[in-house]
């Protein structure tokens, strides 16, 4: 058996600085004690996200080149919807600036005060955009998915009776649909079976229910589906995936995951008159409706992005290196979410802090201590991201505290793996002295975990 090995060579190179421990600890009290205000240039390994942070390759350099910056009809969304509606399946294109972008327009057109929105742990703004509009997340992900050491293979699965539940419980119209996000970044980057997709569908039909995707992660969701779920070995990830949506009536997408762009997001609908509805929105907040907020070069790299991110090899790169870093640190000791995500490890910050109360933001904790060890820059999954709850303001504990360090794609090298491997460990050889954390000295209302300003306790 060969050893792993990155399916790409490398065309272009950007310098990186490595600072010291000194200019770390004075950087990071200037930011805050929050790794969003860091400066790049502060930052050895950037781990913040997957999400834009990605390295085009050739032929999307190429694209770029071929862009029809026309405002109407050009032909490089000409070019991306039929990549779109190829992919996907679905008929009806709209182009937005990014994910968010994408949720804003979409729910503009269907979310109304009071409504109920279930799903597997969404993502924080597709949370903040449907709590905006007064109208409330249910959360059905399987329990298993909120215990670390269990290794469930599909642990972004929708709990059926869960969901099933919700359906009973509210009426049809408060339900404009279910949301399936795949994969599941909030419960660490974890799959959705075929099996569950299908049978999300079926329960829903039942109830008369929209089934919508958040598809940031799409094509890493259908290489798992191939790697793990039985019949689906000899099937190509286009297949794959485009089974998984034939179960849906759309989706939303953020497309700086695997569209392999730095900027871009979309939506894809079945349904005609849904889709006139979203385009006024999408006309208002983004753009007219063949550039909802990209470029022509940008939407030609993504419809490139978009062939490459469904190519299996380009996936074993991509996963294989994730779960790479994730051994080493099993190795160590180290407490992670198993089995690994697709785009990230999910560091068990309470099991690796143990002395820090929950109340000083342990995950954050975490994240502060790993940059000033090693510069390596992840983000909290925690306390701070959950926000505050909206009627009571007080903080929500969240089952898990996470730290996650998000794999840009085709970004970094096995070297730096290692690298952040012997980082995290050695925090993790003296976490016993580790026993205080932060305190918050000020925080907006909603999304807090951005602009937050923090103290040593
Ligand atoms: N949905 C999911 C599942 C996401 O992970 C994200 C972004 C979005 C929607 C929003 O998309 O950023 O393009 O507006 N996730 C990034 C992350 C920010 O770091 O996980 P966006």
């Amino acid at each position: 058996k060969l050893p792993f090995a990155e399916t790409f060579r490398i065309k272009t190179v950007e310098q990186i600085y490595q600072s010291t421990r000194e200019e770390r600890e004075r950087w990071i009290e200037q930011a805050d004690y929050n790794l969003f205000n860091l400066k790049s240039s502060q930052v050895f390994i950037d781990l913040l996200t997957d999400s834009g942070t990605g390295s085009m390759s050739d032929k999307q350099w190429g694209e770029m080149m071929l862009g029809d910056e026309s405002y109407a009809g050009s032909s490089s969304f000409e070019k991306l919807k039929e990549t779109v509606q190829s992919i996907t399946g679905y008929e009806h294109f709209l182009p937005t600036h990014q994910g968010r972008a994408a949720e804003n327009v979409l729910f503009s057109a269907l979310i109304k005060k009071g409504d109920i929105i279930p799903g597997n742990s969404h993502f924080d703004t597709t949370k903040g955009h449907i709590e905006f509009r007064d109208a409330k997340a249910i959360d059905c992900t399987i329990d298993e998915a909120f215990d670390i050491d269990n290794l469930h293979p599909f642990k972004g699965n929708i709990d059926l009776e869960k969901l099933e539940e919700v359906y009973k419980t509210y009426p049809k119209e408060k339900i404009p649909f279910c949301l399936i996000t795949i994969t599941c970044n909030s419960s660490g980057g974890q799959p959705v079976s075929m099996e569950n997709i299908k049978a999300v569908r079926e329960l829903s039909n039942k109830y008369g229910i929209r089934v919508l995707f958040d598809a940031a992660r799409f094509a890493e969701n259908a290489y798992f589906v191939k790697i793990r779920e039985e019949g689906f070995a000899d099937q190509s990830i286009k297949e794959i995936a485009k089974e998984a949506f034939s179960y849906g009536d759309g989706m939303t997408i953020s497309a700086k995951k695997d569209g392999l762009v730095n900027m871009g997001g979309f939506i894809a609908l079945r349904e005609e008159e849904l889709w006139r509805k979203a385009m006024s929105f999408c006309i208002m907040y983004e753009g007219y409706v063949t550039y909802g907020g990209m470029s022509g070069r940008d939407m030609g790299a993504l419809a490139q992005g978009l062939k490459e991110s469904t190519e299996f090899d380009y996936l074993k790169t991509r996963i294989g290196q994730v779960e790479y870093l994730g051994e080493k640190l099993k190795e160590y000791g180290i407490p992670i979410q198993k089995p690994v995500g697709g785009h990230a490890i999910f560091v068990d910050a309470l099991a690796v802090l143990p002395n820090v109360p929950r109340e000083h933001y342990v995950a954050q904790t975490l994240a502060i201590e790993l940059y000033k060890e090693a510069g390596i820059r992840g983000v909290e999954i925690g306390t701070l991201l959950a926000d505050r709850d909206p009627e009571t303001r007080k903080d929500r504990f969240p089952k898990l505290e996470l730290l996650r360090l998000a794999m840009p794609r085709r970004t970094y090298t096995q070297n730096h793996m290692d690298y952040i491997a012997v980082g995290l460990k050695n925090l993790y050889d003296r976490r016993e002295e580790i026993t205080t954390g932060y305190e918050i000295s000020w925080e907006a209302d909603i999304l807090r975990h951005f602009t937050v300003k923090l103290k040593p306790v």
